[in-house]
C-alpha cells in the first residue's frame, strides 16, 4: 500500500461526503441550546433502529466480525436510553431500519458505511462537550457520543488504517458511494427536531 493511495481514499471520502455530512448535522441540530432531551431520546432510538438493521447484516462478511466485536454501538445506545428513563419495552419497540441492511451488500460499500459510523465519534466529541452540565444528562454522559472515551483518536486512526488496507483493490467510487448512501439513509431515517416538536403538540 503506498502513501499516495492512503491519502487518496481518505481524502476522497471526506470530500465526497462533506455536503451530506453538513446536511445531516443541520437536520439533527444536536448543538441547539438548550439541549433538548426529547430530541436526543428520539435520535438515540433512531440510531438504535439503524444499527439493529445494519449490524446483523455485517456478519455475512467474515472480514467485519472484528469490527462488530469491538465496535458495535447497540449496547451503548440501549444503556443511554435506559439512563434517560426509557423503559425496556419502548427500547425494544424502536423500529428497525431494514434499509440499513442493504448498505452491506458489497464489501466496498460496507467500508464506506463503516467510515460514516466511525467518523460520527469525532462529531460525538463536539456533542459531548456541548452537553456537559446539561441538567438532564445521566451521570457519565451519553456513551453513544463518546463510545471510546479518551481512545477516540486512537480508534479513529486504527480504523482508517484498516480501511485503507482493505480497500486498496476496491473501486474508490464504490467506497465513497457507500458512504454517501449511508449519510442519505441516516438523514431520511433519523428524526429532525421539528418532527419531534410536532409529536409533542
Ligand atoms: C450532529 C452533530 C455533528 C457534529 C457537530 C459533527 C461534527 C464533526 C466534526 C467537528 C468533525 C471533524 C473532526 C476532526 O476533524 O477532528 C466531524 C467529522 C466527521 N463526522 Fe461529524 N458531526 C456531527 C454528526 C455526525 C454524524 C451523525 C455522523 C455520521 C453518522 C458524522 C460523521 C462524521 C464523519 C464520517 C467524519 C470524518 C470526516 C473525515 O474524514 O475527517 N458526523 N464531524
Amino acid at each position: 500500500m503506498d502513501d499516495v493511495r492512503r491519502q487518496t481514499i481518505l481524502d476522497e471520502l471526506r470530500h465526497a461526503t462533506r455536503a451530506s455530512h453538513d446536511r445531516l448535522e443541520q437536520r439533527l441540530d444536536l448543538l441547539a441550546q438548550p439541549a433538548d432531551r426529547d430530541h436526543f431520546i428520539a435520535v438515540l432510538r433512531g440510531f438504535l433502529g439503524f444499527h439493529r438493521g445494519f449490524e446483523p447484516s455485517l456478519s455475512h462478511h467474515g472480514e467485519f466480525a472484528g469490527w462488530l466485536a469491538e465496535r458495535s454501538q447497540i449496547a451503548a445506545l440501549r444503556a443511554d436510553l435506559t439512563a434517560l428513563g426509557v423503559d425496556d419495552a419502548a427500547i425494544d419497540d424502536a423500529p428497525v431500519c431494514r434499509a440499513a441492511a442493504e448498505l452491506t451488500e458489497d464489501r466496498a460499500r460496507t467500508w464506506g458505511a463503516l467510515y460514516v459510523i466511525e467518523g460520527s465519534t469525532l462529531g460525538g466529541q463536539v456533542i459531548t462537550r456541548h452537553l456537559a452540565g446539561t441538567p438532564w444528562l445521566p451521570a457519565g454522559g451519553l456513551r453513544t457520543f463518546h463510545p471510546y472515551g479518551s481512545q477516540t483518536g486512537h480508534m479513529w486512526n486504527e480504523f482508517r488504517a484498516r480501511l485503507v488496507a482493505a480497500t486498496t483493490s476496491l473501486d474508490p467510487l464504490d467506497v465513497t458511494g457507500g458512504a454517501v448512501s449511508t449519510f442519505s439513509l441516516l438523514a431520511e431515517w433519523l428524526p429532525t427536531r421539528s418532527m419531534n416538536a410536532q409529536h409533542r403538540t
